[in-house]
């Protein structure tokens, strides 16, 4: 099957996180065309004139409308921010019902259209979504995309750089598992410029540091209402990475088909990114502790996703 070509990108759901995506990606110049699609009209009417309106200072030219499903059949890539948010004091998993109904229908009629793109999914509870997609779709599974723990590990790299005066981008480690409470932190890898972080820290300042970036959502929820920014960005990176066919690793929400001993699981893991989606995922190799640990993040996915297939 040939892919379509161009970056032409769909945002289903403009809420926050997808205005803010929308946003984002206009401010990095990265596709030609950008349709936005929601059941509210009326409001992703207004992102787009508000968007368009920005254009003039964009770094590169973007036509940026309102849209319908029908757009998506030459689109590369289809974003969905579509669904329910989390409540203060919800878990991410506690939206999964309300969600699944409205993703069946989504996927059904991106599908209808035609679409030979690749799915970015970042409404949650994010992983059951994904594989909810990939089974909706009935596309290869590299064409799938959860954000998965692309923003844990954000979170991650940015505390450990505040911890050590370096910028993230010189931390080097993951959060990997669910998006959500069960995730963890892979601190027999973590380092910077090489040099291990684990025997830096004590066991308990690890602990404190992992709890920050686990529950950094409902801080933030609690005092905002939302989170936008952070996962936006983060969408923005992955949308690059294949736009621009960079084979670039990432944490990204992608389908265990056997790698760490587990399969039929959208969860997230390192992955290689390009323009035929998530291509490869690369295994860390893990100690015992982090072992149990994302076996029990599976088996908590897992649970959620039996009462569906
Ligand atoms: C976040 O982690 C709520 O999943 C969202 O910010």
């Amino acid at each position: 099957m040939e892919f379509t070509q161009g970056s032409k990108t769909v945002l289903v759901g403009t809420g926050t996180v997808g205005s803010s995506y929308a946003y984002a990606l206009l401010n990095q110049g990265l596709c030609d065309e950008l349709v936005l699609v929601d059941l509210n009209e009326k409001r992703a009417k207004g992102e787009v004139m508000d968007l368009n309106h920005g254009v003039l200072y964009a770094p590169s030219t973007v036509k940026i409308k309102l849209g319908t499903y029908e757009d998506c059949k030459d689109a590369a890539v289809v974003v969905i921010c579509a669904g329910v948010a989390q409540k203060p004091g919800e878990t991410r998993l506690d939206l999964v019902s309300k969600n699944m109904k409205i993703f069946k229908a989504i996927v059904e009629n991106i599908m209808e259209s035609g679409f030979n793109g690749i799915f970015l999914v970042a409404t949650n509870p994010v992983d059951i979504l994904a594989h909810a997609t990939w089974k909706f779709s009935g596309l290869p599974k590299e064409r799938v995309i959860g954000s998965g723990t692309i923003l844990d590990s954000a979170r991650f790299r940015y505390l450990l750089g505040q911890e050590f005066g370096v910028t993230p981008t010189s931390v080097h480690g993951y959060i990997i598992g669910e998006h959500g409470d069960s995730e963890l932190a892979i601190w027999s890898s973590a380092n910077i410029s090489g040099n291990p972080i684990a025997q830096r820290l004590t066991k308990e300042r690890r602990n404190e540091i992992y709890i920050h970036v686990r529950d950094a959502a409902y801080e933030i929820i609690e005092a905002k209402g939302a989170t936008y920014y952070g996962i936006a960005m983060g969408l923005v990176r992955i949308t690059k990475a294949i736009l621009k066919n960079e084979e670039v690793v990432l944490p990204v929400g992608t389908l265990l088909d056997g790698e760490y001993g587990y399969d039929d699981v959208f969860i997230g893991v390192p992955t290689v990114i390009n323009r035929k989606g998530a291509v490869e995922i690369i295994e860390l190799s893990l100690d015992e502790e982090e072992k149990e640990r994302l076996g029990n993040s599976v088996e908590s996915l897992k649970k959620i996703q039996g009462l569906f297939w």
